[in-house]
């Protein structure tokens, strides 16, 4: 079995019996345990939120006086089935965020911005590797730019990528924007996966940047 792909592997039966939608909540729970990412009572973005286990992770961290924004292609079957609480503070959109209008769509939901903006965007997989990391680079390129529009000034950043070219270019562009920039391998990825995330913390509003380039560089 080893080195092949098991889709239920022991993170997919500890994920259906503690109640979350997916393997991928503990994945959320290692970057939160490493960087502190979610807070209580913060506002948290999570693009390409479905089946909704990083909702529930991140819902649960933020608490009753926080906000949890979702969205993805595909719609999200009600989270308080699945026995872990009703998720008041969660909502979740139906959107592609190739879309102009979504980026309008999320600010109105939360005007003051977000403290946290997570992407675990995925694209459908083809197997080739680098038809795969060129797409993926391309969402996490929207993933950033909704950042840049709609991350508080200190915010975090998490970005799901596959390595190649875009992903190195990408890292050297979202470098200045962040005090702390890196790219993480997580121990709950499938081993079979060659994904990592960029995780930028300290995020840099446009209107300091200059003050605080200067002032880190
Ligand atoms: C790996 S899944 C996310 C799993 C999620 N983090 C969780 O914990 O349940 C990746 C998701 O990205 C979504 N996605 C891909 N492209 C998208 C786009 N352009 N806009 C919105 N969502 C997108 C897919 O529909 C898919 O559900």
């Amino acid at each position: 079995m080893s080195g092949k792909y098991n889709r239920k592997d022991h993170l997919y039966t500890k994920a259906k019996e503690e109640g979350f939608r997916g393997r991928a909540s503990y994945k959320l729970l290692e970057l939160q345990k490493k960087y502190r990412i979610l807070r209580r009572g913060g506002r948290v973005l999570d693009l390409g939120c479905f089946p909704g286990g990083w909702l529930q992770v991140a819902g649960e961290k933020v608490g009753p006086q926080g906000l949890v924004v979702g969205i993805d292609l595909k719609a999200i079957e009600d989270l308080s089935n699945a026995g872990r609480g009703d998720y008041q503070n969660v909502v979740a959109l139906v959107g592609d965020m190739r879309d102009e209008c979504s980026l309008q769509r999320l600010r109105e939901l939360s005007p003051d911005g977000f403290d946290t903006v997570l992407s675990d965007m995925s694209p459908a997989l083809s197997g080739i590797r680098f038809r795969d990391a060129f797409l993926s680079a391309e969402l996490v390129g929207i993933a950033f730019s909704t950042a840049q529009q709609l991350l508080k000034n200190g915010g975090s950043f998490v970005a799901k990528i596959f390595p190649g070219e875009e992903a190195d270019e990408l890292f050297q562009e979202m470098k200045g924007w962040f005090v702390r920039l890196e790219r993480v391998e997580l121990g709950s990825t499938r081993k079979t996966s060659s994904e990592f995330y960029l995780v930028g913390t300290s995020f840099i509003r446009p209107n300091t940047q200059g003050e605080e380039i200067s002032r880190i560089g």
